[in-house]
C-alpha cells in the first residue's frame, strides 16, 4: 500500500519550482537517438514516464549517462536493437516516439502497441498514416507494431486529426528523409516547438513549428547539442488550481506564462486574480468562485490535461459550470470519486460534466484513475474537510516529479504512506 495521506482545509501558500515538460522530453530524448553524437538535455523532469523511457533507450544501445538529477547525457552511435519491449514500456504512451525516431535513423523499426492511460480509446492511425506517406510499410504482428523503409522520401501529409503524438512523430521520421515533407492540420502545442527547435539545434530544418502547417527539409546528418528544455504547463497550471481550490495564494516560478493564457484565462473567469511577470504567475484565490463554462480544445485552446483540475474546483463555485472534453471521450471516471467527497457533478454521454457547485468537500478514500485524474483528486482532497486517502499514485508519479514535497512547501498538509501505522502517525502529527 503506497498512498498519499491529506488533510485538507488549509490555503496552500508560497512558491513552487515548476520543472522540465515531460510532453516535450519524451519526444525529445526518443529524438536524441536521431544523432550518433553526444546530445545533452537538461531541465528534464525526474518522473517516472521519462525515467522508462531512458530504460527502453539503454536497452537498445543508448548509452545514458545522468549528469545530475534534471541533466542527461546521451549518445545513440552504438544503437544496435531495433525492437523495443517490455512490460514498461508498454504502459507508457510515448514509447511510440520511438518508432519515428528509429524509423528516421535505422529505417526500421519494432515497438510494442503502445498504453497509457486509460482515457479514451487512444488510435495511432494518423502516425501510421504519416509514416506511410514517408515511404515506409507499417504492420501489427504479436502486439508490436513493425516499420521498414527502403528510403524515406518527404511528402505532404494532411491529419485527419490534431495530433500531438503523430506531429512529434512524423516530424522525427521526416527530419532525415529526402525532399520536403509538408505536415498539414499539425498540432501546435509548446512542446510540438520544443521538439522542433531541439531538432533544429542539431543541424535539422524544420520551419512553422507553433502554426499548423510545419516543413521539414530533409538533412542528411544531424549533430549533437546542449538543450534545455521548456517548463510544463500542465504541472503549472495545476498548482494554479492547487492555489485556486484551496483558497491560496501561490506563485509558480520558472514557467513561460504565454504557455498558460488559457489556463490564467479560466482563472480570472472564476475570480481569481492574476499576476504575470517575465518567468513566474501569481494566483491568489480571495473571493468566493465563480462557475463558468470551459471546453477542452487542441492548443492554444484549454488543455485537455488541465480538465479533471477545474472540475475538482468548478464543483465548489456558486451556481453551476459545465465542462466538456472534446479530445478524449473517456475522461470523466474520476466524477465518481469526487461523488465520494460529495460533488454535484452529472456526466452526459460521456463528453460533458454538468456541475452542482456545493459549499465543500469530506475528506474520503479514493483512487487516481489515471495521471491528471490523480492530480486533481489530491487538490480536491487538500481543499476537503477532514482526512482523505488518495490509492494507486504510480499514475501520478508518472508526471509529477515530487508532488506531495512541492504541495507541503506550500503548507498542504500531505504525506507518502505506506501503511495503516504510518497513516495513524499522519494523523497524530497534524492533530
Ligand atoms: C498527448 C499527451 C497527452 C495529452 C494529449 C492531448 C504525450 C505523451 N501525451 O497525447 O498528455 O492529453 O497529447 O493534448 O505527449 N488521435 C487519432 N489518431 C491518431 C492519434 C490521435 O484519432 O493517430 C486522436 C486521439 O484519440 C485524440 C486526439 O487525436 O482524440 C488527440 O490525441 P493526441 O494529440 O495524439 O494525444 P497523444 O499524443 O496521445
Amino acid at each position: 500500500m503506497r498512498q498519499y495521506a491529506i488533510k485538507g482545509g488549509n490555503p496552500l501558500v508560497g512558491e513552487v519550482e515548476i520543472g522540465g515538460a515531460k510532453n516535450a522530453a519524451l519526444g525529445i530524448l526518443a529524438a536524441s537517438i536521431l544523432t550518433d553524437d553526444p546530445v545533452i538535455i537538461e531541465n528534464m523532469p525526474d518522473v517516472n514516464d521519462t525515467n522508462v523511457l531512458l530504460e527502453a533507450m539503454q536497452e537498445i544501445g543508448v548509452k545514458v549517462e545522468r549528469i545530475d538529477r534534471h541533466t542527461v547525457r546521451i549518445c545513440s552511435a552504438l544503437v544496435n536493437k531495433l525492437v523495443v519491449e517490455g512490460e514498461f514500456v508498454r504502459k507508457i504512451r510515448a514509447s511510440y516516439y520511438l518508432l519515428g525516431a528509429l524509423l528516421g535513423k535505422k529505417h526500421h523499426a519494432e515497438v510494442v502497441l503502445p498504453g497509457g492511460c486509460a482515457i479514451g480509446s487512444r488510435p495511432i492511425d494518423q502516425h501510421i498514416k504519416g509514416f506511410k506517406a514517408l515511404g515506409a510499410s507499417v504492420s501489427i504482428e504479436h502486439g508490436l507494431i513493425i516499420t521498414d523503409a527502403e528510403t524515406l522520401t518527404g511528402s505532404h501529409i494532411y491529419m485527419d486529426v490534431v495530433s500531438v503524438g503523430a506531429t512529434m512523430n512524423v516530424i522525427m521520421a521526416a527530419v532525415l528523409a529526402e525532399g520536403t515533407t509538408i505536415i498539414e492540420n499539425a498540432a501546435k502545442e509548446p512542446h510540438v516547438v520544443d521538439l522542433a527547435n531541439f531538432l533544429n539545434s542539431m543541424g535539422a530544418n524544420i520551419k512553422g513549428a507553433g502554426t499548423d502547417v510545419i516543413r521539414v527539409k530533409g538533412v542528411t546528418r544531424l549533430h549533437g547539442t546542449e538543450y534545455m528544455i521548456i517548463p510544463d504547463q500542465i504541472e503549472a497550471g495545476t498548482f494554479m488550481f492547487a492555489a485556486a481550490i484551496t483558497k491560496g495564494d501561490v506563485t509558480v516560478r520558472n514557467v513561460i506564462p504565454k504557455h498558460l493564457e488559457s489556463i490564467t484565462a479560466k482563472l480570472r473567469e472564476i475570480d481569481c486574480e492574476i499576476e504575470e511577470t517575465d518567468d513566474a504567475v501569481r494566483v491568489v484565490a480571495s473571493k468566493p468562485l465563480k462557475h463558468t463554462q470551459v471546453k477542452t480544445l487542441p492548443y492554444p485552446g484549454f488543455p485537455t490535461d488541465m480538465q479533471p483540475q477545474i472540475t475538482a474546483t468548478l464543483a465548489l463555485t456558486e451556481g453551476t459550470s459545465i465542462v466538456t472534453e472534446s479530445i478524449f471521450e473517456n475522461r470523466f471516471k474520476y466524477v465518481d470519486e469526487l461523488a465520494r467527497m460529495g460533488a454535484d457533478i452529472k456526466v452526459v454521454d460521456g463528453s460533458a460534466a454538468i456541475i452542482t457547485g456545493i459549499p465543500k468537500y469530506t475528506g474520503a478514500a479514493l483512487t487516481a484513475p489515471d495521471l491528471r485524474a490523480g492530480a486533481a483528486l489530491v487538490l480536491a482532497a487538500l481543499a476537503a474537510e477532514g482526512y482523505s486517502t488518495v490509492d494507486d499514485i504510480h499514475f501520478i508519479e508518472r508526471g509529477y516529479e515530487n508532488f506531495d514535497g512541492k504541495l507541503r512547501g506550500l503548507g498542504g498538509q500531505i504525506e507518502l504512506v505506506e501503511s495503516e501505522r504510518d497513516f495513524r502517525k499522519f494523523q497524530m502529527k497534524i492533530g
